[in-house]
C-alpha cells in the first residue's frame, strides 16, 4: 500500500525544500524526496546550492578574501604579519562543515514542518485515479524501493554542469563546480573555460590563493549579461588583480596526459593557441536534470532546450504536475527557485501568487562584488526606451574610504518621462546587499526622486545609492 500525500516534491534544493515547507505551512500533507548524499552516506538535502554551489563557493570566497586582505591590505592599517600561510585542507574542511550544518538545518526544518523526507531517487510510475504514483529507489546498500501516491507533484530536480564535447569531467584535472570547490591544494596554473559567474567566482578564489588563472571565454564581449559600464570596470579591475581573461575563444581540443591538461583554441584573431594547465575548470553553463524521472513514459513535455516546459505559473502539461527552479526556463538562481516554490505551494492552496522576473537581483561575488536588478543601458537602448542615468563612484563615499575599498560605482536608470526606476547597477563593496534598494524600489514602483529623498544613515555605503539617485537629477551633494 503506497504512502499517500497531498503534495510530493522531487528534489530538496532551494526550490524543492522551500516549496515543501510552504505547502506544509498551508496545511498540506507533504513528502520531499532527494537523492543528495554526503561522503559519510547521510542525506545531503539542499541541492546544488547547499552542497556544491552558493554556500560552499561563498565560504571559499570568504576564506580566500581574508587571505588576500591579510597579504595585501593589512599593512595599510598598520597590521604586520609574519609568515602568512594558507592551509587549504583546513579551509576546505571549514567549507564542508558549513555545508553539513546547512544539510542538518534543512532536515530539522522538514521535521519541524512535519514533512516526510525520503532519501532516494524518485521517478514517475503513472497515474491511478486522481493520484500520481512515484517510485522511490531509497539510498543505501539494500536497494529498497517505495511507492508514494500524491495528488500534486512538484518537480524541482535542478541542474548539472555542462561538459565540453569529448571532454568529460574527471574531477581530478578536468573539474566541474564540485571539483573546483574541493581542491586540496592551490594549482599553479589554473585554466577556466567560460568567464561567466562560476568562472569568475572560482577563478577569484584560486587566484587569491596563488594560482595563475587564465579564463577562456567564447563570446567576444566580457560579461555581456551585465550593464556594459559595469562589465568594462570589472574587466579593468580583474585584469589588475591578475586574472587573465581571453574573449572570443573557440576551444578546439582538450586532452589530459595524466599530468597536465592541454587546451587548444583559436583566439579572437583566429590564431591557434596551445596552453597547458595543472587543472581546468569548465563552467560553460548547466543542463536541466530530467533523466531518470521517467518523464517520457508519463508524457511530461520538455522544451527544445531540454527543460521541463511550464507556463508562467510553473504548470507542466500534465494535470497537477508542476516544475520549478533550474529544471525550468528562467535564470538559474537559488532565490528564483525559492520564489517559484513558494508561488506554486500558494497556488495549490488557491492563493494568487506571482514571481516577477524583472525584479530578480543578480549578484557575482567577486571582489569587488557586482550586482544588478532590472534593465541594463544596452537593453533600454535596444528597446528604444528613453531613460536617464545617475552614477556615483564609491570614491566619493566616506565609509568606502574608511573601509579602504573605493573601487567601482552605483548607477540608477530611470524612465526619462515618469522617473520610474528601471534598473540599478553596482560594482563595488557590498554590492550584493546594496542592490536590494533597487529591488524594493522596483517592486514598489518607486521613482529615482523617491530614493533621493529617503534619509540614509551616515556613514554607510548606502549613501552612494542615494547620491546616485541625486546624480540622476544633476544634484549630487558629495560629488
Ligand atoms: P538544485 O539545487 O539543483 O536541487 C535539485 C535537487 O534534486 C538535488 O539535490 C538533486 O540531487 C535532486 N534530484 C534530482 N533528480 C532527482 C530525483 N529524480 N529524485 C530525487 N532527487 C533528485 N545561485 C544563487 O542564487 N546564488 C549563488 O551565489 C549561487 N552560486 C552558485 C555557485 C555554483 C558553483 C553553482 C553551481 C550554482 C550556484 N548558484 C547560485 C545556482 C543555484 O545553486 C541554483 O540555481 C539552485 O541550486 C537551483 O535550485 P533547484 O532547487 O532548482 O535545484
Ligand atoms: P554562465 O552562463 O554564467 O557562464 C557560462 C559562460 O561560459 C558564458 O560566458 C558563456 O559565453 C561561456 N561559454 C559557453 N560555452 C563556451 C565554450 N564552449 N567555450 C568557452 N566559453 C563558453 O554559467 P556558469 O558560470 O556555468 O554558471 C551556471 C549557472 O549557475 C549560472 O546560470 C548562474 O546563474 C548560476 N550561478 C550563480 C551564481 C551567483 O548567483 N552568484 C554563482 C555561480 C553560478
Amino acid at each position: 500500500m503506497a504512502s499517500t500525500f497531498d503534495v510530493a516534491v522531487i528534489g530538496a534544493g532551494p526550490g524543492g525544500y522551500i516549496a515543501a515547507i510552504r505547502a506544509a505551512q498551508l496545511g498540506f500533507k507533504v513528502a520531499c524526496i532527494d537523492d543528495g548524499v554526503r561522503v559519510d552516506g547521510k542525506p545531503a538535502p539542499g541541492g546544488t546550492c547547499t552542497n556544491v554551489g552558493c554556500i560552499p563557493s561563498k565560504a571559499l570566497l570568504q576564506s580566500s578574501e581574508h587571505f588576500e586582505m591579510a597579504r595585501t591590505h593589512f599593512v595599510e592599517h598598520g597590521i604586520g604579519l609574519k609568515d602568512l600561510s594558507i592551509d587549504v585542507p583546513k579551509m576546505i574542511a571549514r567549507k564542508t562543515k558549513i555545508v553539513q550544518q546547512t544539510n542538518e538545518g534543512i532536515l530539522y526544518l522538514f521535521k519541524k514542518n512535519k514533512i516526510t523526507f525520503f532519501h532516494g531517487r524518485a521517478a514517475f510510475e503513472g497515474k491511478k485515479e486522481n493520484s500520481w504514483q512515484l517510485n522511490v529507489s531509497l539510498a543505501g546498500a539494500d536497494k529498497k524501493t517505495e511507492t508514494l501516491a500524491a495528488t500534486h507533484v512538484v518537480v524541482a530536480t535542478g541542474s548539472s554542469p555542462r561538459a565540453l564535447p569529448g571532454a568529460p569531467f574527471d574531477n581530478k584535472r578536468l573539474l566541474d563546480n564540485e571539483g573546483a570547490l574541493a581542491l586540496t591544494e592551490t594549482p599553479k596554473r589554473l585554466g577556466v573555460v567560460g568567464a561567466g559567474v562560476i568562472g569568475l567566482e572560482m577563478g577569484s578564489v584560486w587566484r587569491r590563493l596563488g594560482a595563475e588563472v587564465t579564463l577562456l571565454e567564447a563570446l567576444p564581449e566580457f560579461l555581456g549579461v551585465a550593464d556594459s559600464a559595469v562589465a568594462k570596470e570589472a574587466a579593468k579591475l580583474f585584469k589588475a588583480q591578475g586574472l587573465m581573461i581571453h574573449t572570443g575563444v573557440n576551444i578546439t581540443s582538450v586532452k589530459t596526459d595524466g599530468k597536465d591538461v592541454l587546451v587548444e583554441y583559436t583566439d579572437a584573431k583566429g590564431v591557434t593557441q596551445k596552453s597547458s594547465f595543472d587543472k581546468l575548470i569548465v563552467s560553460i553553463g548547466r543542463v536541466p536534470n530530467t533523466s531518470g524521472l521517467n518523464a517520457e513514459a508519463v508524457g511530461l513535455t520538455l522544451d527544445e532546450r531540454g527543460f521541463i516546459a511550464v507556463d508562467d505559473d510553473c504548470r507542466t502539461n500534465l494535470p497537477n504536475v508542476w516544475a520549478i527552479g533550474d529544471v525550468v526556463r528562467g535564470p538559474m538562481l537559488a532565490h528564483k527557485a525559492e520564489e517559484e516554490g513558494v508561488a506554486v505551494a500558494e497556488r495549490l492552496a488557491g492563493q494568487k501568487a506571482h514571481v516577477d522576473f524583472n525584479t530578480i537581483p543578480y549578484v557575482i561575488y567577486t571582489s569587488p562584488e557586482i550586482a544588478w536588478v532590472g534593465k541594463t543601458e544596452q537593453q533600454l537602448k535596444a528597446a528604444g526606451v528613453s531613460y536617464r542615468a545617475g552614477s556615483i563612484p564609491f570614491m566619493a563615499n566616506g565609509r568606502a574610504r574608511a573601509l579602504g575599498d573605493t573601487r567601482g560605482f552605483v548607477k540608477w536608470l530611470a524612465d526619462a518621462t515618469t522617473d520610474r526606476v528601471l534598473g540599478l547597477h553596482i560594482i563595488g563593496p557590498m554590492a550584493s546587499e546594496l542592490v536590494m534598494e533597487g529591488v524594493i524600489a522596483m517592486e514598489f514602483g518607486a521613482s529615482s526622486e523617491d530614493i533621493a529623498r529617503i534619509c540614509h544613515a551616515h556613514p554607510t555605503l548606502t549613501e552612494t545609492v542615494k547620491e546616485a539617485a541625486l546624480a540622476l537629477d544633476g544634484r549630487a551633494l558629495n560629488f
